[in-house]
């Protein structure tokens, strides 16, 4: 056998850390264009795996037997949890971008995970200028009644308590907010 994996004792095989990044914030916050710009930088700077859990891709899949109840909310983000820890205990960075509306899901995500593997951040933004942005037109579906479950509006957000880290995306562009994250991600060790 000559593969890489064969050839090469494991303990020569040198694996970085993996960790998660969970995003949560209203819609429109800012969490799937942060991701893009975080994946990019990881990968190109630092030359890191990435992987994106984004709840809307998962929801067309994984989570697609889901719908919006509280139930449903906390059983979708407790899958993507699973997916977090099993991607980050290999190497891999999860940058997760779901509304997780529920604390108890966010600190139930901070177990299942592990504390020394998880970052809360709080992508905070307020409900008038989510709603200004509307990239999706959802609140404008919501305010006209065409939609109901809508977080923020006829749904709960229970913002963090105490998040690892708070961007506040009305105070800059993505670029900006993703710089602010990586700070603040060397702050706390995660990045070199
Ligand atoms: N600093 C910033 N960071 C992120 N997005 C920003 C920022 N400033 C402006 N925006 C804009 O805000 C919008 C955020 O939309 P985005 O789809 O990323 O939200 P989201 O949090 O993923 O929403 P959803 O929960 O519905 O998926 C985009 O149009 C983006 O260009
Ligand atoms: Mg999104």
């Amino acid at each position: 056998m000559t593969s890489l994996a064969m050839s090469q004792s494991p303990s020569k095989v040198l694996k970085p850390e993996g960790f998660t990044l969970w995003m949560t914030g209203l819609s429109g916050s800012g969490k799937s264009t942060l991701a893009g710009v975080l994946k990019e930088i990881f990968e190109s700077k630092y030359g890191r795996y990435v992987e994106i859990l984004d709840g809307d891709e998962i929801r067309k899949g994984l989570s697609r037997d889901l719908g919006l109840s509280r139930e449903d909310r906390e059983e979708h983000a407790r899958r993507v949890s699973y997916l977090a820890k099993v991607l980050s205990r290999n190497g891999v960075i999860s940058i997760v971008a779901l509304i997780s509306p529920y604390r108890i899901s966010r600190q139930n995500a901070r177990e299942t995970i592990g504390e020394d593997r998880f970052v809360e951040v709080y992508i905070k933004a307020s409900l008038e200028k989510c709603e200004e942005r509307d990239p999706k037109g959802l609140y404008k579906k919501a305010r006209k009644g065409e939609i109901t479950n809508m977080t923020g509006i006829s749904d709960p957000y229970e913002p963090p308590e105490n998040p690892d880290i708070e961007i506040e995306t009305e105070l800059g562009s993505p670029q900006e907010s993703a710089k602010v994250l990586m700070q603040n991600l060397e702050k706390l060790g995660f990045v070199l």
